[in-house]
């Protein structure tokens, strides 16, 4: 699949290098050339890591750097890794190029908790909404919120099964057959996605975030908070 990711940081990166590994060509889309071209090295070292006889039994890796707009040009599919505070200025002036693309929103709008007491992190959101407002700027994309819950680390890292579970990735958007390639490169990061409703539910996975991280920062156990499928009581009697 052809993947445009627009930004160069962390995010770029962790699911750039997951996609380029699993044989996905991707272009990366920056406003820096300099940017661009840093990550798709990047990107690419980690597509091409493992031994020759891992190399010799994956697609060839194919990771270029781009323009925004040549990025989105090549793309089928469109990850915006980008601040929410850059999203106006990147819909005013790409919205339109967005026509037909599935576009993944994994950002979150996190601002720091004002109100939290002295050396305590915590995050607010500084919009309740962020898919949604993408997806208003750019009508003709097909919106996907996906990858906003857990850090970048997580997502570039090695473990993906803890306690015997299989790290879930849920997905809110409107189409259901771009829901679906977005499922299908989740498992393509050997994650287990969870389709979960359309994209008036992606503002529920935005605020998941900020609770969550809120909760981890505090040093507490989010996952603790949850009990087993078999024991929630929201489960329809079979
Ligand atoms: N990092 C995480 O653990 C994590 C986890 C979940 C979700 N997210 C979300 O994912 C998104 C990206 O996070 P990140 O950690 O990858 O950020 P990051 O490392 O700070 O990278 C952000 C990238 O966006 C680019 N950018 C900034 N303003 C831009 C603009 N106006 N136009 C085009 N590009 C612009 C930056 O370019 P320059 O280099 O030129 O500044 C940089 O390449 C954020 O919305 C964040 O909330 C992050």
């Amino acid at each position: 699949m052809r993947i445009g990711i627009i930004g160069a940081g962390a995010m770029a990166s962790a699911l750039g290098g997951g996609w380029a590994t699993a044989g996905h060509e991707v272009r990366i889309g920056a406003r820096s050339a300099d940017s661009a071209r840093a990550l798709a090295s990047e990107v690419d070292a980690i597509g091409g890591a493992g031994s020759d006889a891992d190399r010799a039994s994956r697609p060839v890796v194919d990771v270029r750097p781009a323009t925004i707009s040549a990025a989105i040009a090549f793309a089928e599919v469109v990850l915006f890794a980008v601040p929410v505070s850059a999203l106006t200025e990147l819909l005013t002036t790409h919205g339109a190029e967005l026509a037909g693309k599935i576009v993944i929103d994994c950002t979150n709008a996190f601002l720091p908790d004002e109100s939290a007491p002295d050396g305590v992190t915590a995050f607010v959101l500084s919009e309740d909404a962020v898919a949604e407002r993408i997806a208003a700027a750019a009508p003709k994309a097909h919106v996907v919120k996906a990858f906003n819950l857990l850090a970048a680390e997580v997502w570039a890292g090695a473990d993906r099964v803890f306690d015997g579970v299989r790290l879930a990735v849920p997905i809110c958007g409107d189409d259901a057959a771009a829901v679906q390639t977005v499922a299908r490169l989740a498992e393509d990061l050997a994650l287990r996605p969870f389709t979960a409703g359309g994209l008036h539910r992606a503002r529920y996975l935005e605020a998941t975030s900020v609770f969550t991280v809120g909760l981890w920062f505090a040093g507490l156990d989010a996952r603790a908070m949850l009990p087993p499928l078999s024991a929630a009581f929201a489960v329809a009697d079979a």
